[in-house]
């Protein structure tokens, strides 16, 4: 028999039920904020994410869905949104265009990660990109955007902060901290002497115990920051104050792709295991000029649908539209009838098979319809619909002419 792939999984009701709900309630969210749809291919060029995720990450180094096709273009199946939203605001030349332009999307992105509770091959996000706006407001508005969209599912969570510098701060800091990698002698693990000469910082999110045992002492971008990314991180601070949002300041935050400077986010929950984050963002400043376009300040998240499912708190179901059935094999004809009307405003559920009432009333519950419908002989005689709401719990015999 032949199976999915290892971390690649049909979804179907009722976690569909769920995603679907996700899904409406963060577009409802995102397009309250003022930002449009957005799709972008699955498939891109491999360069893409090497130049914008980054050659030293874990994503674009061990992680990608990459092949030759057919007409020898080496690409890969997205691991992330960003790069290709970056991708086409440039293509479509917004980047020149200048103004605010904001983007949200969702759907499936790729990773060759080992499967995990949590952590798939292939997995949903949603998420938001915003171009144009340098003020930090922005990052502010992203974080209420993820905090409104949380609160709405009913979702608890942390909210992890850190700023990243600029090309200002950046610079001098990484200087610092290999120095104090350097000073760490061997006592360091394999990766992170990899790490020390493609991207230092990510040393500081080394999983290995006794790394993070030494780098406690390492230098911290937080007190390296220049002027103008420490008075955004502490304007950031108070705008979240302001609304009541409460966050942990986590110095060794340094997130997973290559694109970020200033702020940079994650919110975690502490109900779904070791993958706790359930959604990650910041600022990218750099990266429209790293793809060759216009410079153009930039900020976004993505939420990690999987990881929020079990953790959404559905609303009460509501009954809803109709079941409809016959009595005997002659009435089939005319339910149909009425539902093909029905379903011009509303669900209507045809049951096939001719069952007494009480069985119909039951397929009707079975599907959390509001009305039962049901022909038999006498509705035929009478030209009748014998209907009963199953929320009032009150029986009529209505008219066909009222349907048709
Ligand atoms: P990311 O942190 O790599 O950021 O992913 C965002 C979220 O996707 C994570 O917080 C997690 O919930 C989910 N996720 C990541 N990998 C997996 C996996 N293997 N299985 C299940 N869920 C996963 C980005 O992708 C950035 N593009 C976010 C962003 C947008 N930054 C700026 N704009």
């Amino acid at each position: 028999m032949i199976q999915s792939l290892r971390g690649m999984n049909d979804i179907l009701s009722p976690d569909y039920e769920r995603f679907e709900y996700f899904l409406e309630t963060a577009s409802r969210i995102a397009k309250r904020y003022g930002f449009h749809y957005i799709e972008t291919p699955l498939l891109e060029e491999t360069a893409l994410f090497k130049r914008s995720v980054g050659e030293s990450s874990d994503i674009v180094g061990k992680e990608m869905y990459q092949f030759i096709d057919k007409g020898e273009n080496d690409v890969c199946l997205r691991p992330e949104g960003t790069a290709g939203v970056v991708r086409a605001f440039i293509q479509h030349k917004l980047d020149k265009k200048g103004g605010i332009h904001r983007f949200y999307y969702h759907g499936p992105m790729f990773r060759y990660e080992r499967p995990q509770k949590g952590r798939l091959r292939e997995f949903h996000q949603f998420g938001v990109e915003s171009f144009g706006v340098e003020s930090v407001y922005e990052d502010a508005l992203m974080i209420m955007m993820i905090a409104d969209i949380l609160k709405a599912l009913g979702i608890g969570y942390r909210l992890k902060l850190n700023s990243l510098g600029d090309q200002h701060c950046m610079p001098p800091y990484r200087e610092k901290l290999v120095a104090f990698i350097e000073s760490c002698g061997d006592a360091i693990c394999e990766d992170c002497v990899r790490r020390k000469s493609t991207n230092p910082i990510r040393v500081l999110d080394c999983k290995n115990e006794k790394c993070q045992s030494l780098y406690v002492n390492a230098p911290k971008l937080i007190d390296n920051l220049c002027e103008g990314c420490e008075s955004d991180f502490a304007t950031l601070k108070t705008i979240l104050d302001q609304h009541t949002i409460a966050y942990e300041i986590d110095t060794n935050l340094v997130r997973g792709l290559d694109y970020y400077s200033k702020t940079a986010f994650e919110f975690v929950s502490d109900n779904i295991g070791s993958q706790s984050a359930i959604a990650g963002g910041g600022r990218y400043d750099r990266l429209v000029e790293f793809l060759d376009g216009k410079p153009t300040p930039a900020v976004g998240f993505a939420i990690g649908i999987e990881r929020l499912l079990e953790l959404i708190v559905m609303p009460e179901p509501k009954r809803e539209g109709y079941y409809l059935g016959a009595m005997d094999a002659e009435s089939l004809p005319l339910v149909l009838k009425v539902a093909e009307a029905l379903r011009k405003t509303q669900k209507a559920v045809v049951e096939y098979d001719p069952k007494k009432l009480q069985n119909h009333l039951k397929g009707a519950d079975r599907i959390n319809a509001r009305y039962c419908a049901v022909i038999g002989e006498n509705e035929r005689n009478t030209d009748t619909v014998w209907v009963k709401d199953l929320e009032q719990k009150s029986e009529t015999q209505i008219p066909m002419s009222q349907f048709i």
